[in-house]
């Protein structure tokens, strides 16, 4: 009998600890955890691993992108911040946060599409100085976009980010953003 209890309260310990580690990762995987007053390349390195844990866990890429852009606005308070995807020969509005876009975008149009036609990323400092600039909203007046590629190097999206102040985007972002559709092509 005394054996029995003991194993019993053996077990119990072992699943309370267990359902603790679980709980943790749970919570650590629904919140982010950014430090503040740090400079933006930090704020990336902080960022990038838990967008690594948190799209790891999911397959869905809709679940995926929708949380890399909540998490991006989060850290950011960016203006606008979304993917498009490709869609029958368009690119077609996906997962943002921000104020309501344009849903359909051509290829070579726009800095999203000329991104798609050239399969490069670009950094508009200055929308108005961008010919084709598509004004989704008049809010915005800085841009930086980045494609996806899948595994055989084909654009399938792009990430698009929008700042209302010109002194907010610069190549830091793009390196990151581009390192972060890395992910995203790790994970299709
Ligand atoms: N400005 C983009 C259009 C998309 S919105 O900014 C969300 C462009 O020129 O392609």
């Amino acid at each position: 009998m005394y054996k029995c209890l003991t194993l019993n309260n053996l077990f119990s310990y072992i699943l309370l600890t267990l359902k603790c580690i679980f709980a943790e990762k749970f919570i650590m995987a629904e919140e982010l955890h950014i430090k503040a007053g740090t400079i933006k390349s930090e704020i990336y390195e902080n960022l990038i691993p838990q967008l690594k844990a948190l799209i790891s866990s999911e397959t869905d890429l809709t679940a995926n992108l929708a949380n890399i852009a909540a998490a991006l606005k989060e850290t950011f308070r960016w203006w606008w911040v979304g993917f498009y995807l490709v869609k029958e020969n368009e690119l077609v509005l996906g997962p943002f946060q921000g104020p309501i876009a344009c849903t359909r975008i051509s290829n070579g149009k726009g800095v999203c599409g000329t991104t798609w036609k050239n399969a490069s990323p670009l950094l508009v400092p200055d929308v108005e100085k961008f010919p084709g600039h598509i004004a989704c909203s008049s809010q915005s007046v800085a841009e930086i976009v980045v494609p996806i590629f899948d595994s055989n190097n084909q654009v399938i999206g792009v990430l698009d980010v929008d700042s209302e102040k010109y002194d907010v985007l610069d190549e830091t972002d793009l390196d990151y953003l581009e390192k972060i559709c890395k992910l995203i092509t790790s994970i299709l």
